[in-house]
């Protein structure tokens, strides 16, 4: 057990009565008040597995990096509230946060922030690794792969020393990755990164750049880049966090595992939902009035349509981050000037949804992925890049879930149980008796 949960009394705890013996259960508390009860010896104890579809119940580990209550829509990374580091930090303060534990000094981030800017190139075998892949592939399985392939360029992948450098490669490379993987999509000469720009400059840099001419990042752009990448930065044990700890459980290296994450975001009812937001919108866009018909769609069980960007297993109030959002697309877009159609249309949409008994009753707000998309548009980014922006953002939170999951006392490979529900012990027929 790590420190910063305690041991509750035993007075406390559950007392589970099966076959007229009963156990003992004990119960723990988090630093945040939180009790979980402690199954770990159940089944040696009992016989008895629990069932848990889709680990609603289910705390898989103990961690100290994110906290979210999602009645009241709290989310903090490493106790500091969401708000303030969206305002007062930007993205490397956070990755380090994240990865180290605290806020970096002066000293400490141009340490960081220096060896992240020296370890941005990529080896120049890479360009028949991308030239090799379709050239419609989309972004996301294409930066999934050139993650996984990252092992294989550096095959030392393990110890302390090695692990530090693989997690600087990561955070370093992954931008310049998945700039080449834009590039390669629409036929233009990759951009080498530049040492003299920021982070999220220096990605927008090489997304846009071109031979031919000379281009400048925006600072408004970066800046908006910056925000989003500290709203994506972690979010505890979600499906690609639990995917990234899964596969390290293995003692898969970094690499390989954040390559499994990258995977799993990208589904629709995950990360993929920022694309499918947009697609959503523009849709709508095209039939007028449509916003009131789309939203008795989305609550037709015989429609397939869901509000995308709507709903969340753990938040049932307002995303904090979807509300950072909404104010960042009104200033961005008042900033870049043009048609806010798209804003107009999901501001209509949230506002048909949260006076809606469907939406009201179960609970469903806008989360992250409802106004991200309308910012990327406005920055430029294609839409089939939306969900990599996303993996860009959540990978210190994955790397800093799998250095916490690999150096826990109580590490073990993650292997889940089941309740079988085939055919029983059956005898092998001669195939002419089949059928
Ligand atoms: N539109 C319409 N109905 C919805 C929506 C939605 N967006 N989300 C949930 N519901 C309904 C369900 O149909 C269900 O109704 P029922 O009780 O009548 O059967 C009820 O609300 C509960 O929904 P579940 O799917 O059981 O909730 P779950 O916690 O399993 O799923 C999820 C959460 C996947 C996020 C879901 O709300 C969804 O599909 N949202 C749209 C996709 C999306 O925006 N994903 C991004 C999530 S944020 C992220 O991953 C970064």
């Amino acid at each position: 057990m790590t420190p910063e949960t305690t041991l509750m009394s035993a007075r406390d705890s559950v007392q589970l009565v099966y076959q007229g013996k009963s156990f003992q259960m004990p119960l723990v508390r988090g630093t945040e008040g939180e009790v979980g009860v402690d199954i770990s010896k159940l089944r040696q104890e009992t016989g008895l597995v629990t069932l848990d579809p889709g680990y609603g119940n289910t705390g898989s580990c103990q961690s100290s990096i994110t906290f979210i209550d999602g009645e009241k829509g709290i989310l903090r990374y490493r106790g500091y509230p969401i708000e303030e580091l969206a305002v007062q930090c930007d993205f490397l303060d956070v990755c380090y946060l994240l990865l180290y534990g605290e806020l970096p000094t002066k000293d400490q981030l141009s340490k960081f922030a220096n060896e992240v800017t020296h370890h941005t190139m990529l080896h120049e075998n890479f360009g028949r690794f991308f030239g090799a892949l379709p050239k419609d592939a989309h972004p996301m399985p294409v930066c999934a792969a050139a993650v996984a392939a990252l092992t294989t360029f550096y095959q030392d992948a393990e110890g302390e020393d090695s692990i530090h450098q693989s997690v600087l490669r990561l955070i370093a490379k992954m931008p310049t990755l998945a700039a080449y993987s834009y590039k390669h999509s629409i036929g233009q000469p990759s951009i080498y990164p530049r040492n003299a720009l920021d982070y999220c400059s220096n990605f927008l840099y090489m997304m846009f750049a071109t031979p031919c001419e000379e281009y400048f990042v925006d600072p408004m752009f970066a800046k908006a880049l910056d925000l989003l990448w500290i709203l994506h930065a972690d979010h505890e044990q979600n499906c690609s966090t639990s995917t990234v700890r899964m596969v390290g459980s293995s003692k898969a290296n970094l690499y390989a595992s954040i390559s499994s994450g990258i995977s799993a975001l990208w589904g629709p009812l995950h990360g993929g939902a920022n694309q499918q937001v947009i697609e959503m919108l523009e849709s709508i866009a095209m039939t007028e009035g449509s916003a009131d018909k789309f939203v008795q769609r989305a609550k037709d069980k015989n429609d397939t349509a869901r509000l995308m960007g709507f709903g969340h297993r753990v938040y049932k109030s307002y995303d904090p981050r979807a509300k950072i959002l909404k104010k960042a697309c009104t200033d961005v877009l008042s900033r870049i000037g043009g048609n806010n159609q798209l804003l107009d249309i999901a501001m209509r949409l949230e506002e048909l949804a949260l006076h809606d008994e469907y939406f009201v009753s179960r609970k469903l707000y806008p989360n992250v992925d409802f106004y991200s998309g309308v910012i990327y548009k406005a920055l430029g980014i294609p839409v089939n890049m939306f969900t990599v922006m996303f993996a860009i953002g959540r990978l210190p939170g994955w790397i800093a879930q799998w250095l916490e999951m690999r150096r826990d006392p109580q590490f073990r490979i993650g292997r889940p149980r089941q309740l079988y529900t085939g055919a029983t012990q059956r005898a092998i027929l001669p195939i002419e008796k089949r059928g």
